[in-house]
């Protein structure tokens, strides 16, 4: 295990840097240089500067230059804002149902098999190290009502080197599968029970408002007000549950205000799909300073709906990517690039007047916008000075990729194949060594 994130030599890399900025969706930097201190923050990053200038102020040597090919480049790390890690086990299977049976039927089975902590370390080993593999240097992870598996998972992404959050799920109410729930006061002590790790936070994680009863959601929220923790559901991913939801809940005037009611709507959280949300819920997303992370994959998979990311951003609202995993078939960061995409489109099919997203813009909310919906922006997102280096050193050459970033600075998605390694927090995570 290598639980010591610190790496313990400075660095400097020379060559193109690819990344976003609240002003710029898509900024390359061409002939670059960025040096990484020993903490693994980035300690500088100059395009066009006299290198003797530059090494003098920085106390570098020409010798300590790493000189990026041409064919290769570093973007800032993938961040996946809503993956849940033990449905890994059945990804890309059971997807012939919509949300509510689709739970019921393969995923609370699966994920009570979380109980046998033999079972958690393969699957949470296996979920850490793809999800790397695959560029993704933060993900906010659900695991299942298990406190002992949880903190496994907490402890398996940290020792791979990958940033984490990590949310042991809540839920007290579960009609169909009724092994599968916990008791109010036990979800309540258990979610108490976090261990920190140098790369790993915990998360407040009702699993979503049809999952509990009013009296954990508001206990769930003061836990969180008091410990300024962050917060993690899901919402109004299907018209189906949004309906449940106002069966459920008829004290409140929508579903964003069950959230809000129970002090669950913070800056600090992240709430997934949204799908379905009313221009007034997403006022009151802008207002709490909560975000959104966008599923597409998963709201293919089970014809959840398609979310209005143009609408999103004009009401000023946080949005990042992610995989969704299982309901999103594939683990992978830049699948959910690609399906973002195409369901940007499928709005402009249906209205020739929708502007597409681009790809840069998506590239900002797989990287940057990912880092701010999960309040992770002042570390990490892109190439600032003074945040940790997260960064994917790609080949746009390698075999069967079909990346093509850089050249005539026209950009294309590609897959794993392209990345060569991966760096977190300054230390290099990919190549897996072990
Ligand atoms: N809503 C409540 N639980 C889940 C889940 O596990 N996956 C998805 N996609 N939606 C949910
Ligand atoms: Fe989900």
């Amino acid at each position: 295990t290598r639980l010591d994130p610190a790496v313990s030599h400075s660095f400097v890399y020379r060559g193109t840097f690819v990344h976003s900025t609240q002003q710029k969706a898509l900024q390359i930097l061409k002939d670059a240089l960025l040096g990484v201190d020993t903490q693994g923050k980035i300690a500088f990053i100059e395009e066009g500067k006299e290198l003797e200038k530059l090494s003098q102020t920085f106390g570098f040597k020409t010798s300590d230059i790493t000189q990026l090919a041409q064919h290769e480049f570093f973007m800032p790390g993938l961040v996946d804002t809503h993956i849940h890690a033990s449905q890994y086990s059945y990804a890309g299977t059971a997807l012939d149902m919509p949300l509510l049976q689709w739970l019921n039927a393969y995923t609370f089975p699966v994920e009570s098999r979380f109980k046998d902590l033999e079972f958690a370390r393969k699957v949470y080993t296996q979920i850490v190290r793809r999800t790397l593999r695959n560029g993704t240097t933060t993900a906010c992870y659900f695991a299942t009502i298990h406190t002992e598996a949880s903190l496994l998972l907490g402890q398996i992404a940290n020792n791979f080197g990958q940033r984490a959050l990590v949310g042991k799920v809540c839920m007290d109410r579960n009609d169909c599968v009724k092994h599968y729930k916990e008791t109010l006061q036990d979800s309540q002590d258990e979610t108490c029970r976090w261990v920190l790790y140098p790369l790993v936070k915990p998360v407040v994680t009702p699993r979503f408002a049809p999952s509990c009863t009013g009296a954990l959601l508001e206990q769930l929220g003061e836990i969180a007000k008091n410990n300024n923790l962050h917060i993690q559901s899901h919402i109004s991913e299907t018209l189906e549950e949004v309906k449940l939801v106002k069966e459920l809940f008829p004290e409140s005037e929508s579903y964003a205000d069950v959230y809000y009611k129970h002090n669950l709507l913070t800056d600090k959280t992240v709430m997934a799909h949204g799908c379905h949300l009313s221009d007034e819920e997403l006022a009151l997303f802008r207002e709490t300073g909560a975000s959104l992370s966008h599923c597409p994959n998963s709201n293919f998979s089970l014809c959840s709906g398609v979310l209005n990311v143009r609408n999103v951003l004009k009401h000023k609202v946080k949005l990042g990517l992610g995989t969704d995993v299982a309901g999103g078939y594939s683990a992978s960061m830049l699948d959910a690039v690609r399906r973002a995409l195409d369901a940007s489109k499928v709005l402009t099919i249906q209205d020739p007047k929708y502007k597409t997203l681009s790809f840069e813009e998506v590239f900002r909310i797989a990287t940057l916008g990912g880092s701010q919906a999960l309040s992770l922006d002042d570390q990490t997102g892109n190439f600032e000075v003074g945040k940790d280096f997260d960064a994917l050193r790609i080949n746009v050459a390698a075999e069967g990729g079909p990346i093509d970033l850089i050249q005539d600075e026209e950009p294309k998605v590609g897959d794993d194949r392209n990345i060569a390694e991966v760096f977190v927090a300054g230390r290099k995570v990919v190549p897996i060594t072990e």
